[in-house]
């Protein structure tokens, strides 16, 4: 018979026992994943392709980003670093989704007050296209403060039926309709540090009723 423990068996047990006390651990979070969709470099080398045509169309121009924060954080950081024009920054941010997977139909803005887009090229930043609820309320609510003009880009869009038209001018990657998390993208406000984007195992993702 064994007796001796050794080092990885102790970590193991203390991760059972952190589990067990409802800590998530940065381990069971990449284990909470079916697969990996994006990694770094696949974002890293879309983010260039992305800013380059941005930067080309909007030559000459000057820019208002409005990023819809908190899923857009990290995509913004990485792409406008990328992007060679004058811009303005600024974020907005909704509540549309009330911690759970499942949208709630009502897109609930936190600002009083709407960033200044009077007579700006106005590009809305999120992070994904799924029912459409939510970039459809931003553009009309945006639309009222009479931009120059105005353009839709995320890094994902979910390939369904939207309950609200909305075309994004500019899409990352296009990916089925599952839970995705990582790379600013959450989960009850989880995994959102990932560096990649993967797809959450469809059993953590309870649905009502
Ligand atoms: P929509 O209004 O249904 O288009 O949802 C937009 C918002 O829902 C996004 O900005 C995300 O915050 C969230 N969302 C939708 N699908 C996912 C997903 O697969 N993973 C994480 N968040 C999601
Ligand atoms: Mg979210």
């Amino acid at each position: 018979m064994r007796l001796r423990i050794t080092p990885a068996e102790i970590i193991v047990a203390a991760l059972i026992f952190a589990e067990a006390d409802g800590l998530i651990t940065y381990l069971s979070m990449q284990g909470n994943l079916e697969r990996v969709l994006f990694d770094e470099p696949a974002i890293n080398r879309r983010l260039d392709e992305l800013a380059g045509q941005i930067s080309n169309d909007y030559r000459h121009r000057e820019l208002t980003v409005i990023a819809v924060l908190n899923g857009s954080l990290i995509f913004m950081a990485d792409l406008l670093r990328r992007i060679q024009l004058p811009l303005k920054l600024d974020c907005l941010s909704v509540v549309s989704y009330h911690g759970k997977a499942q949208t709630s139909g009502e897109v609930i803005f936190k600002q009083v007050t709407l960033p200044d887009v009077v007579d700006r090229h106005t590009l809305i930043l999120d992070d994904i296209l799924d029912s459409g609820r939510t970039l459809a309320a931003i553009r009309e609510k945006l639309e009222t403060a009479k931009p120059r003009s105005i353009r839709v880009c995320v890094l994902l869009s979910k390939k369904k039926q939207r309950a609200r038209d909305v075309v994004a001018d500019y899409v990352g990657f296009e990916i089925e309709d599952e839970f995705v998390v990582g790379y600013g993208l959450d989960f009850m406000e989880r995994y959102r540090n990932l560096p990649y984007i993967g797809v959450l195992r469809k059993e953590l993702i309870a649905q009502p009723g």
